[in-house]
């Protein structure tokens, strides 16, 4: 959460905050949410809202080198109906904020579940993550075990793909995490292995124009953080069997409990 916090220009300190709200926001993704969820996420997203336009208000005075800054000066070739209320090409206040939003939110949640799955599956397979196969340890987490495993698009025509005829406004739910575990493309594709001879393209960050715009962060932060964890922690093993928690959306661990030599 620092690191995306950093990069958006917001102070540290704000970061358990962020997190707080993000957590109550990302639950109205959830299935079996409640009235309760509703309530707790549209109450975040109304103090999110106003601690990022005090937040935006100080870098228009005081612009730095950071994400908000840039957003504040770019500028959108628009169409007549959907221009800024300036008439400017600047992004609206609200634009921004609900931009600031998704970018703190995706740029945190995915990257935490897909450290805690790779933490899991590189002590399952006994592989040691080190500088030399982070990248490739990296590519194999995001394959095997990624954190986001559906998301839905509308058929605009009607298609067919491999046989299945989809009709136009067809609601198609697309199984990112399955196409990893294409025992075509991958062989033995439920096997950890980060030297994998063939390394076709995952699908861990969706395709096409809503492709994941964080993924060279995200990689570079699991490539990063786990050769760091486990120089750190020597010895790392499972102190329990890891558990998956039982939720839609994001795919990640409840607990992780391990324990370190000492
Ligand atoms: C392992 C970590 C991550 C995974 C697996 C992941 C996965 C994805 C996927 C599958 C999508 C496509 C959604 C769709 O098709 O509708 C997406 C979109 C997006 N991601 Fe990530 N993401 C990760 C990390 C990040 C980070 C670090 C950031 C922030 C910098 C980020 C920002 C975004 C944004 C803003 C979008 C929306 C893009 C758009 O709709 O045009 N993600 N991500």
């Amino acid at each position: 959460m620092i690191i995306i916090a950093r990069l958006m220009g917001l102070p540290d300190a704000l970061a358990p905050q962020l997190l707080d709200w993000s957590h109550k926001m990302v639950a109205m993704y959830q299935a079996r949410r409640d009235e309760t969820v509703e309530r707790a996420a549209g109450q975040a997203s109304a103090e999110f809202a106003a601690c990022l336009r005090e937040q935006i208000a100080a870098r228009r005075r005081t612009p730095g080198d950071d994400l908000l800054s840039e957003l504040i000066a770019a500028r959108a070739d628009r169409t007549s109906d959907d221009r800024a209320e300036d008439g400017s090409g600047h992004l609206t206040e609200a634009e921004m904020i609900s931009t600031v939003v998704l970018l703190l939110n995706a740029g945190h949640e995915a990257t935490v579940h897909a450290i805690g799955n790779g933490t899991a599956a590189l002590l399952a397979a006994g592989i040691v993550p080190a500088p030399d196969n982070a990248e490739a340890v990296a590519e194999e987490i995001l394959r095997h075990d990624p954190p986001l495993h559906m998301f839905t698009r509308h058929a605009r025509q009607d298609v067919e793909i491999a046989g299945h005829l989809f009709r136009k406004d067809d609601e198609v739910g697309l199984l990112l995490a399955a196409a990893g575990r294409d025992p075509e493309a991958f062989p033995d594709p439920d096997r950890f292995d980060p030297h994998r001879p063939a390394r076709p393209a995952h699908a861990a960050f969706g395709a096409g124009i809503h492709f994941c715009v964080g993924a060279p962060l995200a990689r570079a932060e699991l490539a990063i953080a786990l050769p760091i964890l486990f120089a750190r922690c020597p010895g790392l093993a499972f102190a329990a069997p890891p558990r998956y928690a039982d939720r839609y959306h994001f795919h990640g661990l409840a607990r992780l409990d391990l324990t370190i030599a000492p």
